[in-house]
């Protein structure tokens, strides 16, 4: 019997996807190939408040698999490249989780970096170009400018995310989207910017600030904040670890279902202009 060369291409998109032991993002890199993702990013990428990309140059920066880079090329930009550090071991890891060694991060988010990233670039046909450069190096006289940056996730897990941000805006020369982690026990503090300090637990994060926090965090790094989203889930996909089913987790999950309307990770995210750049 003569197979088709669609089913061909799904046969070989499901043997690439296996091939990765780790998948941060849920993407659908075939027909009907998906892969298991940690997060799923697909329902809630609407809620971010996106500026228009097309014909655009943009970075995506700590690109993970890149579901944010393939998004910008989706949504027409004209060049995309994906930023990302080199090796785990160049994230900000507090002391206690350095000290116990990088093979304990490998068990957490799979041994080859840019593997995932790598895999459905070639199987989507994709343009995205990768970069390795951590957020806190990005300088104009090696990488140019952007018309559009776009940083998801990724504030949280900085120890010093202004520092990063005014390295994005240095490669800014039109508009920051950011979507960043917020922690719901400080949003009912709505007119206070307050971030949680969390450099203590087993994460990988620092500092999680409510919705107006994220705001001033992206303010206090030289933008102008022009729109921004509402608090979001983002939902836990396929490939994530089993949930907690103690009953302070089940209420949790409850007051994120009331307060963001869904059970994943709780998000804020701004579309914000480089203040001075714009004025100056
Ligand atoms: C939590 S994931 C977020 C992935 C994606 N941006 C999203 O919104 O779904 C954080 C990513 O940032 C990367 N990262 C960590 N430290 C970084 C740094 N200093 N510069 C650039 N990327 C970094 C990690 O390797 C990881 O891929």
């Amino acid at each position: 019997m003569r197979v088709s060369s669609d089913t061909d291409r799904v046969d070989e998109a499901r043997r690439a996807v296996a091939l990765n032991p780790f998948w941060y993002h849920t993407i659908e890199v075939a027909p009907g190939v998906v892969t298991p993702g940690w997060f799923d990013l697909r329902g809630v990428v609407d809620r971010m408040p996106w500026p228009d990309v097309r014909g655009k140059r943009c970075l995506d920066v700590g690109t993970a698999d890149g579901f944010l880079a393939f998004e910008l090329e989706r949504r027409g930009a004209a060049e995309v490249m994906a930023a990302d550090v080199a090796d785990h071991a160049l994230w900000d890891y507090p002391a206690r989780i350095r000290e116990r060694g990088i093979e304990w991060w490998v068990d957490v988010a799979g041994e080859k970096k840019g593997q995932g990233f790598r895999i459905a670039r070639d199987l989507l046909g994709s343009h995205v170009r990768p970069l390795e450069v951590s957020a806190y190096d990005l300088n104009p006289s090696e990488v140019g400018e952007f018309d559009v940056v776009v940083c998801g996730s990724l504030l949280l897990h900085l120890r010093d995310p202004v520092h990063a941000l005014e390295a994005m805006r240095s490669v800014c020369s039109g508009q920051l989207l950011v979507t960043n982690q917020v922690a719901l026990r400080l949003s009912v503090f709505r007119r206070s910017p307050l971030a949680a300090f969390e450099g203590m637990t087993d994460l990988g994060q620092w500092w999680v600030p409510n919705a107006l926090g994220n705001r001033r965090i992206v303010e206090a790094a030289g933008f102008d904040v022009e729109r921004e989203s509402g608090i979001f889930a983002i939902p836990f996909g396929e490939g994530h670890a089993p949930r907690d089913g103690r009953p302070t987790a089940y209420a949790r999950r409850l007051a994120r279902r009331l307060l963001a309307g869904g059970d994943g990770v709780p998000h804020h995210a701004v579309l914000a202009s480089p203040a001075l750049k714009a004025h100056g």
